[in-house]
C-alpha cells in the first residue's frame, strides 16, 4: 500500500468509529456550540449567488446546508467527509429540508479525485486538521478549485489558549494510565495550532494570499451535556473505552472531571473561550 493510500486509516477508523457516533449523536449541540464558526467560514468563502462551493470535513453537514442556502438553488455545495455515520446523517438533513443544491461524499480528502477546478470556494469548519500528509491534502483540494477561487477555514490554536479543552484530560490523567493526548501537530485537533506551521503548509501546497487570523468566541453548553461530550469524545472518551478501565474508576473519573469544570460552570452552563485561527487564501 502507497502512503497516500494508507493515508488517513487511522483517522478513518475513528471517524467511522467511536468519534464517528459520538458526533452523531452529539450533533445538535455540537452544532450550536460550533454555530458562530458556521457564520464566520460561510462568511468568509461565500462567493456570490449561484457559487460553487466544497466543504471539508463536513461532518454533518450543518456548514455544508447552511452554504447552500446562501448560495441558493443555482449554486452548488458538496460536503466531503471519511465518516460514514455523519455523511448519512448530513444526507438526511438536506432531504429533510428539501434541499437539492447539495450532495455529500464519503472520502478521504485528501486523495479523492475531485473534478479539476470544480470549486468557486472551499470552506471547513475545523475538518482540516486530521490529514496524515496535509500538504498532500491541500494540493489536492486546491486542484478541485477554480484558479483564484478562496478557502476560508477555522482550526484550533493551541491547548495553552485553549484551556477548557484540556481540562478533561490533565484532570483525569492521574486515573487513567492509558490516557493519551496527540503531540501537538500531529493529526487531530491540535495539528493546527502553529500558525506558521500551517503557513508553511499552505504556501507549499501553492495557495497565495495567506491570512492567518486569531479568533477568539465565547462557547456555552449545559453541564450534563459538557460532561457527555468530554467523556465521550477526545482523550478522556478514548481511555475511557478502553475494555481494561473498570466502573469505579470510570465513576471517579467522571466526578473528579465534573469538579474540574467547576470554575466554568453557572447556574448549569459552562461559558469558555474558543481560540482558533481563522485562515483564508485564495487558488
Ligand atoms: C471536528 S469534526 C468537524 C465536522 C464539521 N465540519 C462540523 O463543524 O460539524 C472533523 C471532521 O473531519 C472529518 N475528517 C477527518 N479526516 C478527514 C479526511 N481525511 N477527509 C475528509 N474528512 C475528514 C471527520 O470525519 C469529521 O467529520
Amino acid at each position: 500500500m502507497s502512503k497516500a493510500q494508507q493515508g488517513n486509516c487511522e483517522q478513518a477508523a475513528l471517524w467511522n468509529g467511536p468519534s464517528g457516533s459520538a458526533w452523531v449523536e452529539m450533533q445538535d449541540v455540537l452544532d450550536r456550540m460550533l454555530a458562530p464558526f458556521e457564520m464566520l467560514v460561510s462568511q468568509e468563502a461565500f462567493p456570490g449567488e449561484g457559487g460553487r462551493v466544497l466543504d471539508v470535513g463536513c461532518g454533518a453537514g450543518a456548514t455544508t446546508i447552511s452554504m447552500a442556502r446562501r448560495v441558493g438553488p443555482t449554486g452548488h455545495c458538496v460536503g466531503v467527509d471519511i465518516s460514514e455515520p455523519l455523511v448519512r446523517v448530513a444526507k438526511e438533513r438536506a432531504i429533510n429540508e428539501k434541499l437539492g443544491a447539495v450532495q455529500f461524499v464519503q472520502a478521504d480528502a485528501q486523495t479523492y479525485p475531485f473534478e479539476p477546478g470544480r470549486f468557486d470556494s472551499v470552506m471547513s469548519r475545523f475538518g482540516v486538521m486530521f490529514f496524515d500528509d496535509p500538504e498532500a491534502a491541500f494540493v489536492n483540494i486546491r486542484c478541485a478549485a477554480q484558479p483564484d477561487a478562496k478557502l476560508a477555514f477555522v482550526a484550533w490554536r493551541s491547548p495553552a489558549e485553549n484551556p477548557f479543552m484540556t481540562t478533561a484530560a490533565r484532570a483525569a490523567e492521574p486515573l487513567l494510565p492509558n490516557l493519551s493526548t496527540p503531540d501537538v501537530g500531529a493529526p487531530g485537533q491540535f495539528a493546527f495550532a502553529d500558525e506558521g506551521r500551517v503557513r508553511r503548509i499552505l504556501k507549499a501546497s501553492d495557495w497565495k494570499n495567506i491570512d492567518v487570523r486569531p479568533i477568539d468566541v465565547t462557547g456555552n453548553m449545559a453541564e450534563q451535556e459538557l460532561l457527555t461530550y468530554v467523556t465521550k469524545l477526545g482523550p478522556v472518551g478514548a481511555a475511557l473505552r478502553d475494555a481494561n478501565v473498570d466502573e469505579a474508576t470510570r465513576a471517579r473519573t467522571v466526578s473528579v472531571v465534573r469538579a474540574a469544570f467547576e470554575p466554568y460552570i453557572q447556574n448549569g452552563i459552562a461559558r469558555f473561550t474558543m481560540a482558533c485561527w481563522l485562515v483564508s487564501a485564495h487558488a
